[in-house]
């Protein structure tokens, strides 16, 4: 059976980092289809719907999804359902994708680029599992209306059960295979919701009497991320508070251009995007870092294709290029190499053959 590919370079940086993952999945040579089609603001430029029925068959279609970035301040100010991000909720939600993993690991070599001190942050290695279609983000009722003469703005946050319940085991499980703790972020000394949260969490724990489970409220583990990262090993939390904490573990390592992450639905069917956005004001200039595409994809080898020897190639590839002095802008210090997007790629295309 062919294994298919279904390829969304998107905006802004997308399709120049998105050229070079496609060149290092086509030099592993393991016979994968790939398709490409529109998401985000291009899918809207196209046909005035960020998540078209083309692209909405290709991606169910699909094992897998390589994404690029979507958005850029040429859509902010379209009606809500045209906006690019709205396209990455459809198909987040539509593929079932609950369960985002979002590792932030500092790699030796970056160990500068960090704007905390060296010894804060050398060897670290989170895992943020972060629940990607429940919560606020989704809940009704929802919207700006008019009450009392003014305007007025609404959101609902909500969890059931089950939902937190799927979202538990995949944390425990990735904790299995790592440093066995799970902490557990919620807001339940104020939020009804995320006490369910804590509940459950505390419910589900006697399963996995190897793993230990704690407790953080959210304000404390926005604290603690940058006080003393390395205390954490899996953070799980809920959708938007997983936004917030997965943007400040990114920059912790000082290169958010270097970090992939998975959204994956129950089957190991998965979405893989790097944790960066479209970057516009860099785009089309050949400058943008491609490694955290490239680190996506192979983590699309390991969770959706079970490829573990292939995704630690590329993985090693990645290591050795860095080891090489290469870098992009946004990883440069002097002493090291510059190079572009196109560069890098050749890089570790080259890595790879060795
Ligand atoms: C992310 C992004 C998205 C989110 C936006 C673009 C909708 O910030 O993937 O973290 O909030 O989930
Ligand atoms: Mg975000």
């Amino acid at each position: 059976m062919t294994k298919k590919i279904c390829v969304l370079p998107g905006d802004g940086i997308g399709p120049e980092i998105m050229a070079e993952a496609v060149r290092v999945l086509e030099a592993l040579d393991l016979g994968f289809e790939m398709e490409t089609a529109l998401l985000g603001g291009c899918a809207v430029d196209a046909t005035g719907d960020p998540y078209p029925e083309a692209t909405q068959k290709l991606a169910q279609e699909a094992d897998a999804v390589l994404l690029g970035a979507v958005g850029g301040p040429k859509w902010d100010s379209l009606p809500r359902e045209q906006r690019p991000e709205r396209g990455l909720l459809g198909i987040r939600k539509q593929l079932n994708l609950f369960a985002n993993l979002r590792p932030a690991i500092l790699y030796p070599e970056l160990a500068n680029a960090s704007s905390l001190k060296p010894e804060v942050v050398a060897g670290l290695d989170i895992l943020i599992v972060r629940e990607l279609t429940g919560d606020i983000y989704f809940g009704q009722p929802r919207g700006i209306e008019v009450r009392d003469g003014e305007r007025f703005g609404f959101n609902t946050m909500h969890y059931s059960e089950s939902e937190i319940r799927r979202i538990g085991r995949v944390a425990f499980e990735a904790a299995r295979k790592r440093n066995k703790k799970v902490c557990s972020v919620d807001k339940m000394n104020v939020l009804e919701c995320t006490q369910l949260w804590r509940d459950v969490m505390n419910e589900l724990a006697p399963e996995y009497p190897d793993v230990e489970l704690t407790h953080m409220l959210v304000d404390n583990a926005a604290m603690q991320l940058v006080r003393a990262p390395k205390q954490f090993d899996v953070l799980v939390t809920g959708n938007m508070f997983g936004d917030i904490l997965s943007d400040e573990a990114a920059m912790l390592t000082g290169s958010i251009g270097m970090l992939p992450s998975a959204s994956l639905d129950a089957n190991n069917k998965g979405l893989y995007e790097p944790s960066h956005g479209s970057a516009p004001d860099i785009a089309g200039k050949g400058v943008a870092n491609p490694l955290a595409t490239i680190l996506s994809a192979a983590m699309m080898l390991r969770y959706t294709f079970n490829m573990e020897a292939a995704a630690q190639k590329v993985e090693g590839a990645v290591k050795k290029v860095l080891a090489q002095g290469y870098r992009t802008g946004d990883i440069f210090e002097p002493g090291t190499t510059k190079v572009g997007t196109r560069q890098m790629g050749d890089a570790v295309l080259a890595a790879l053959a060795l």
